[in-house]
């Protein structure tokens, strides 16, 4: 292991409610060095009612999880439509807790995060591992690359909380810093092809045209998770998010996987480049400065 390899830093902030006074810059500046900021004491309680819904059966089948868009406020996902209104209730309600909490523990961001999305993932990890490929298996270490939105150059922002009623914690893995990552796989990644990208928007497998910037995000996720000897001695730790506990990273940055768990909310913003304190931190700007070409 190099010196200029780093681990990616785990971050313990002491928060305990969703409404905090407006934090200073130094909280962004550590999410956007690609750490994981850990909020052990924010626990995103469910009503007794609520708890009821904790049931892998209420995902429809063939679905990993139930997602919301609460600008739209359109669900999909639930199994029994009886419900349906009581889980949108829940998770509106934790996109709105989202919100409140990164508007101040980010205020540099408030204005510019967009395109929400939240998730209610009720199936517990071993479950997908069985049932999906490995490409579509987190529980080898990636960065997210979305394959049908690119999102040229946009950072992909997540904050998850374990809603686990047995005491079960979510484990992850997390890896090192993303310019060491991207230095290591860079050699292995497939040429972009404009051609087929075009073509791949014209039958809409993508909703829109796939940058060269996209295309390198995908094939780092796939080179990720496709080398058992990246997995097996890549630089990572474990750690163990318990129930009643809340996190935050750029899953676009930090290399993570999920080893085991259940029951989880999880929202997803979108955040545009000239947001960040420092945009050369940014994957996008990584990887130019790597290949020296502009990528979108
Ligand atoms: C992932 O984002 O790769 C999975 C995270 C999780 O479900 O814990
Ligand atoms: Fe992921």
């Amino acid at each position: 292991m190099s010196a200029l390899h780093a681990n990616t830093a785990i971050v313990e902030l002491p928060f305990n409610r969703w409404d905090i006074p407006e934090q200073n810059p130094q909280i962004q500046h550590s999410l956007e060095l690609g750490d994981v900021l850990y909020l052990p004491q924010l626990a995103f309680p469910l009503t007794k009612k609520e708890h009821e819904l904790l049931t892998p059966a209420l995902v429809s089948p063939k679905r990993k999880n139930i997602s919301y868009q609460p600008e739209k406020q359109n669900i999909n996902g639930v199994a029994d439509a009886s419900r349906t209104e009581e889980v949108q209730q829940l998770v509106d309600r934790y996109y709105r807790c989202a919100v409140s909490l990164l508007g101040s523990l980010l205020p540099g961001y408030r204005q510019a995060l967009h395109s929400p999305t939240t998730s209610l993932r009720l199936h517990p990890i071993a479950a997908w591992r069985a049932n999906t490929s490995w490409r579509k298996d987190d529980t080898r270490l990636h960065v997210d690359a979305f394959p049908s939105r690119p999102t040229y150059g946009e950072r992909i922002v997540r904050v998850f909380s374990n809603i686990n009623p047995h005491g079960e914690a979510r484990v992850w893995r997390v890896g090192e810093d993303f310019a060491s990552l991207s230095a290591r796989f860079l050699p292995e990644l497939k040429a972009y092809s404009p051609f087929s990208s075009w073509l791949q928007a014209a039958v809409g497998i993508t909703k829109r045209k796939r940058s060269h910037y996209d295309h390198l995000m995908l094939e780092l996720h796939d080179k990720m998770k496709g080398s058992t000897a990246y997995q097996q001695r890549g630089l990572q730790q474990s750690i163990e998010f318990p129930p009643g506990s809340t996190w935050i990273c750029f899953s676009d940055q930090t290399p993570h996987a999920a080893m085991s768990g259940q029951f989880m909310l999880e929202q997803t913003f979108l955040l545009p480049l000239d947001a960040m304190q420092d945009p050369q931190l940014s994957p996008l700007r990584v990887l130019e400065n790597a290949t020296q070409q502009i990528l979108i």
